[in-house]
Parts: structure tokens; sequence; C-alpha cells
């Protein structure tokens, strides 16, 4: 028996050195830590559970026969995180360069599938040179059966993707098909195709990080969700993500213990919109105000920031928040602002979180690309996504909210449960300036003094229209509060909506606008 344990013991002992001290070495002068350090930092003390960790692949591979290392490049297992169960796996880039193959697909699906089974949130860490070119059409197809179960398991578990490293070709998809993708500043980095084919194709120089890096998919392509200054920043990013969401698609998100008064007032808010409309004011600030304090984890910050979504939470419970930036492009929603919404609102309601929307929009952007790129279709998302949630929805329109996107924006026609106005909301079907145009053309074109004329119909049209008192007439606004009052007025209605059944009609699925 004792030979047996000793032979066990030697291959874990061999299983836990990864690719070797030099390729450690190596690891680490590139600014990455290893596969297990950095699972040793994502989970609580001593709970990781590995899986696998003595899988090789096959002997017979082209060039690989040397190369027989246990755990074939990839980490798997469970572990705690703050004491909740969850999935991951961590690419080894010190073997093979963590280059996928057969039997890391095998691991990983392995793990996919117990998680899935038994609703535990899955964490994929990435690095890795991507598909083992010498195992060919085998490591096509082994991305072919983790693609498969990130659709599976898209909206039942939840599942972050970090980019620790770099993420190649088809490999993108894997991530790309998950609901968070958390890049680490200057080692990860992810494109389809590399610089070297695009210099080929295109005769233009690019380096990885100018093609792929945090930066540009932070700002440029939407395709990260967040950005860390290094790996052990990226790795609490994660953590933090999961303590906003539930365990699985069956269960409420955790409730932290309330630590700031739900009933607090915040007589700043009475005066944070300018009276002057065509100056901005920064909704992060609204935000603050009225969420638990410091509780914000804006997604896609610097993507399409004329709009805001992020978890937070109001009396400890989470909350999703939507709202437009005034500060940026006027609050106007576009194409990137659109489908950032839309996403964000279909995430909240897969994972049971309520959707709190600030409403401050101009409307839809003008202009010619923007019709050209489909501004139709991206902008319908949003109201696809709003009307179909059966989530608690809540809005609170703080100033302009005008034509379709006064109606895209939460309104009541969206199945929104409450709609709360500030006296600062202006709800109108266009800007007072087009309205006098269109609806006094020919009047001005006779008066003597037209510009004298417009001022004043511009005037009657704002006293009628740029208030929400039309709007609560009609019951489209339920209540008009005043701002300061906000965090309560909307503590409250969370406490009536906790418990709220809502359904839509049984079909296989609708046809998302895409
Ligand atoms: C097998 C690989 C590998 C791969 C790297 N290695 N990528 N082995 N298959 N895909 C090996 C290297 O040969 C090297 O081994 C070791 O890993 C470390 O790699 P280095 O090149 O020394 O590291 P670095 O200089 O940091 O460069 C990293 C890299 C580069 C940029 C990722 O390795 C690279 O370009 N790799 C190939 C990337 C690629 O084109 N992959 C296919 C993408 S298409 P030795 O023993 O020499 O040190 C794809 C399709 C997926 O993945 C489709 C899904 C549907």
């Amino acid at each position: 028996m004792e030979d047996r344990l000793e032979r066990l013991r030697a291959m874990r002992e061999q299983a836990l050195r990864g690719g070797g001290e030099e390729r450690i070495a190596q690891q680490h002068g590139r600014g990455k830590l290893t596969a297990r350090e950095r699972l040793a930092l994502l989970y609580d003390p001593g709970s990781f559970q590995e899986l696998g960790a003595l899988a090789k692949h096959g002997v017979n591979d082209f060039g690989l026969a040397e190369e027989r290392h246990p755990g074939d490049g990839v980490v798997t297992g469970f572990g705690k995180i703050n004491g909740r169960r969850v999935a991951a796996y961590a690419q080894d880039f010190t073997i093979l360069g963590g280059s996928f193959s057969e039997v890391q697909a095998q691991k990983i699906t392995r793990l996919m599938d117990l998680a899935l089974e038994s609703g535990i949130p899955i964490i994929g860490l990435n690095d890795s040179g991507g598909a083992r070119i010498q195992e060919g059409v085998r490591s096509l197809a082994a991305y072919g059966e983790v693609f498969v179960r990130n659709v599976l398991s898209s909206g039942v578990v939840p599942q972050i993707s970090v980019i620790l490293g770099p993420c190649a070709g088809g490999a993108v998809y894997s991530p790309a098909l998950t609901d968070f993708v958390i890049m680490a500043r200057d080692t990860g980095y992810m494109f389809l195709t590399g610089p070297e084919v695009i210099k080929a194709v295109t005769g233009r120089a690019v380096t990885a990080q100018e093609l792929g890096g945090a930066e540009v998919h932070h700002q440029r392509s939407g395709v990260a969700h967040l950005v860390a200054p290094d790996e052990p920043a990226a790795l609490n990013l994660a953590k933090l993500l999961l303590s906003y969401l539930p365990q699985n698609n069956t269960e409420d998100p955790p409730q932290l213990a309330p630590f700031d008064p739900p009933e607090r007032m915040e007589p700043a808010l009475n005066t944070i919109v300018p009276e002057d409309e065509r100056i901005g004011y920064d909704m992060l600030a609204v935000i603050d105000m009225i969420i638990d304090r410091g509780s914000l984890l804006a997604i896609q910050p610097e993507y399409a920031a004329n709009a805001i979504v992020g978890f937070a939470r109001l009396d400890g419970y989470a909350v999703g928040i939507v709202a437009n930036q005034p500060a940026v492009l006027a609050g106007a929603l576009d194409i990137d602002s659109s489908d950032k919404i839309a996403r964000f609102i279909r995430l909240c309601d897969c994972y049971n979180l309520p959707v709190i929307t600030l409403v401050d929009t101009p409307g839809y952007l003008p202009g010619i690309e923007q019709e050209y790129g489909g501004v139709i279709r991206h902008g319908a998302k949003i109201i696809y996504a709003y009307a179909g949630a059966t989530v608690p929805k809540i809005s609170v329109v703080v100033r302009k909210a005008i034509g379709g996107a006064y109606v895209a924006m939460s309104s009541k026609q969206m199945r929104c449960d409450l709609n709360f106005a500030w006296p600062t909301a202006q709800i109108a079907v266009m800007g007072a300036e087009g309205a006098t145009r269109i609806l006094r053309r020919d009047e001005l074109k006779q008066a003597a003094d037209p510009q004298a004329l417009e001022q004043q119909f511009i005037a009657e049209y704002r006293e009628r229209f740029f208030n929400p008192y039309h709007a609560a007439d009609l019951g489209q606004i339920d209540e008009i509060i005043e701002p300061r009052e906000t965090r309560p007025r909307l503590i409250r209605a969370l406490e009536i909506l906790r418990t709220k059944v809502a359904q839509s009609p049984p079909r296989k699925h609708g046809l998302y606008p895409s």
C-alpha cells in the first residue's frame, strides 16, 4: 500500500509543479501568476477541491510524446468564495502554452456539467495559446464542447471569464458567450486574428495590446465588462461580481446586512438637476446618493458612457441600475448604449435582480451613421429587453424623457411596475424647438418678428409639457416625488415588489432584434 501511496503522492507533486520551474519562472517573468497561484487568490483558503489533476493527453499525438504533464494545461475544480460554492478552471500557460486540448475540454466540460446540475457559478481563468495545434480537429471539436455548454448554462448559472493572458482565434467565443469578461491590463488580450495575420492581409502593423488589449475591449469594442490593473485585482472583481449574483436562476441574489439607513434623505438631490436644461450633470452622483453607500459596481463603465449600467444595493438587496448619463452625449441613446442597456436588463432578468431605471435622455441620437449602423434594430433591443423582463421594474424620470426614448426607457407600457418622476421631469413627444417649428411653421413664416414669436411658442410648449404632471394625470407616472426622498421610496417600492410573479406567453423563444 505504501508503494501505491508513494506513487500517487509523486504524481500529485508533479501536477503541482505544472510545466516545471523554468516555465514557472518564465510565466512570472511575463508578469503573470501561475494557474495554481491564481486559484489560491480566488478561493477561500483551503477550500479548493481539484478534479482531473492527473489527466494527460494520449501518447501518440504529433510531437507530444515527451510533453505529457499531469493536468494537461488546465487546473479544474470546486471551491468556495466567501463561503459560496464556485466552480473554476485555470489554464496553465506553463504547459504547452495552456493550449486547448481534448483533455482540457474533457476536464472543463465535466466541471461545467457538474456545476450546471448543482446550480453553481463558473469562473474561467483564461491564459492560452489557443487550439493545441498538434491535436488538429480534435482540439477544435473540443472548443465546440465548451461553447455548447456556455450556451446551455447561459441564464442558468452565472459564468465569468477572466482574461489573464492570450485568448486568440475562435477561443474568444467561449468568454464572449459567458455573462462577464474581466481583463487584466497589460497581460490579457483577445483577438480573432492576430497581428501577423492582420499585417499579411491588410499591411497594417499593430501590437497585440493595440489590437485586443484591455483598453480596446473596455472602451471601443465593449467585449470587456470590467478591467483591472493587475491579476489579483481582476480576481477580486470576479469575487465582487459574484456577491451581487445568485448561485443560479432559481435563487435570489444574497442579501447583505443593511449598513445604510433605508430612510436616509438626500437634500442635495433637490438641487442636483440644473435649472438650465442645456447644462448636464453627473448621473453617477445621483446614483451614489440613492444607493447603499459605495455599493455601485458599474459594468462597461468606459464603453458607451452615455448610459450607465451596474449593480448596486438598496437596504442590502442587490439591484440592477440602468441610467442615462446626461454628462455624455446629453444622455442620448445610440447603437452602443442600446446594446449595453438591453443586455444588462436581460442579465438582471436571468438572475432575479430588480431593475431600477433613472431616466434623463433627449431621445435616440439623430445621425446618418447611426441610421446606417442600424440604430433601429439596436434601439429596439431596449424595448425588447424591458418589455420581456419579469423581474420588478421601477423607474424614476429625473429630467428628460422625450419621444421613443420615453417609451423605451421603462415606461408603464414596458411593464414597468412603479413609475416615479421628479418635479424636474420633462415628458414630451419631442424637444420644444423642433415641436414649435413643426406645429407653428405657417404662423412663424407670416410673423413680423418670427424669433420673438418662436420664443413665445417654445415657452408655452415648455410650460405645457416640460413637467411630469400631465403624465401623472394620465397614470403614466404613479407618483411625483421629491428628489431627496428617492432612496426611501425606492426601498419601499422594492419591498412591495419582492414577491412579484409575472409571466409571459409560453413560446420556444422570441426573436431578439440584433
Ligand atoms: C501548441 C502552443 C500553442 C498552441 C503556444 N504553444 N501556443 N503549443 N498549440 N496553440 C507553445 C509554444 O510552442 C511554446 O512552446 C509555449 O507554448 C509557450 O509559447 P510561446 O510562444 O513561447 O509564448 P509567448 O512568446 O508568450 O507567445 C504566446 C502566443 C504564441 C502569442 C500565444 O505562443 C502563439 O502565437 N501561439 C499560437 C497562437 C495561435 O495562433 N493559436 C491558434 C489560434 S486559432 P515551447 O516548447 O516552444 O516553449 C484557435 C482556433 C480555435 O485557437 C477555434 C475554436 C473554434
